[in-house]
């Protein structure tokens, strides 16, 4: 639909920064006696739980991160929103979830935008509505268990970049001190779990100047795994090289950025990255929806310190590959793989 009609809300779109911005709507969907209710779409941000819910205690709980775009002729979009249900599928199923389906994850992603519509960001602001799809445990159980009920919801909030300053590099440090999963954990699933995991290594870096940490492969120390916010990809030569490993979080991001790779010409690699050849890549980013591409000036890993081009500006092809991402995500650039859904009312 063309949302050129709808009035606005009232905020600096282009300074937005990744924070909450309360909105009208959230939808939720409720699981009880083996089955999904019909979408409600309600204006209440609070959620009224048991103070017995597995969610709080035991931590049974997933989520999930996507944006939706108004694009330069007016239409509203969601990147990958498909790709987005399948991966909450698994993450659900990981942690003994009854899995969202796909159906009424895309329909209460839909519904949220939709009733949201005056805060989707205007075309070329550089802002993007960021939309948060949340499963938990609900009802009451002190033992450990998998909950009875559950409720799924959708809320949204209008975004700009998650680091200061936009499309600029940070510098990161490795951890070693604290490790954000298990090698048999469940690293490859968007669980809070491994986000509390990672506050202590995230509160270290920043206590020392660094915006993102790096986390090695929790097995081993020596493989990389992925960023506290996002997954790692180095460029090398005409190559686009990301990590493989079972304890990273498989980046929808990092996913479309392989293929737009490809598709200029790039040789993609997905293989276990040792630390110590990070120093011969000629530029580092950390991907992610929320990231975007954020490139990465160095990297501190114990005494050394790798440096990938200017601490000032991108890479040049961080550069290509941010500009061609978000020029599909906005509808300048053909959407040649099929991965934007257009909202209607
Ligand atoms: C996302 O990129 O969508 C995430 O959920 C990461 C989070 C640290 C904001």
């Amino acid at each position: 639909m063309k949302s050129a009609k709808i009035e606005k809300a009232k905020l600096d779109w282009a300074s937005l920064p990744f924070g909450y911005v309360a909105t009208d709507y959230n939808v939720r969907y409720y699981f009880k006696e083996g089955k999904w209710s019909g979408g409600e779409t309600v204006s209440d941000v609070n959620i009224s739980l048991s103070m017995a819910a597995p969610s709080l205690h035991y931590g049974q709980q997933a989520f999930e991160g996507l944006k939706a775009f108004e694009t330069a002729d007016g239409r509203i979009v969601v990147f990958r929103a498909d790709e987005n249900a399948l991966r909450l599928q698994r993450s659900c199923e990981r942690i003994f979830i009854p899995p969202v389906p796909t159906e009424i994850f895309l329909e209460g992603v839909e519904r949220a935008i939709a009733a949201n519509l005056k805060f989707v960001p205007p075309h070329g602001t550089g802002a993007s509505l960021y939309i948060r799809p949340l499963v938990i445990g609900t009802g009451a159980k002190v033992g450990l268990g998998p909950a009875d009920e559950y409720l799924f919801l959708v809320f949204v909030t209008p975004v700009g970049p998650y680091y200061k300053g936009g499309f600029k590099p940070v510098k990161a440090l490795v951890v070693e001190e604290f490790d954000r999963t298990a090698p048999l954990g469940v690293g490859d699933c968007k669980v809070g779990g491994n986000y509390a995991a990672g506050l202590r290594g995230s509160m270290y870096g920043h206590d020392r100047d660094y915006p993102i940490v790096l986390y090695l492969d929790p097995r081993e120390k020596k493989y990389i795994d992925e960023f506290s916010t996002s997954n790692f990809i180095g460029i090398k030569e005409n190559g686009y090289i990301s990590p493989d490993s079972l304890t990273i979080l498989p980046s929808i991001t990092n996913k479309s950025l392989a293929v737009i790779a490809a598709d200029m010409g790039m040789k993609v690699e997905k293989r276990k990255v040792d630390i110590a050849e990070v120093e011969g890549f000629d530029e580092v980013g950390a991907v992610g929806t929320a990231a975007v591409i954020t490139p990465i000036c160095s990297i501190k890993y114990r005494n050394r310190e790798f440096t990938f081009g200017s601490p000032e500006s991108a890479g040049p092809v961080a550069s290509k590959l941010y500009d061609r991402l978000t020029k599909i995500q906005t509808g300048e650039y053909e959407d040649r793989h099929g991965w934007l859904r257009e909202i209607r009312p």
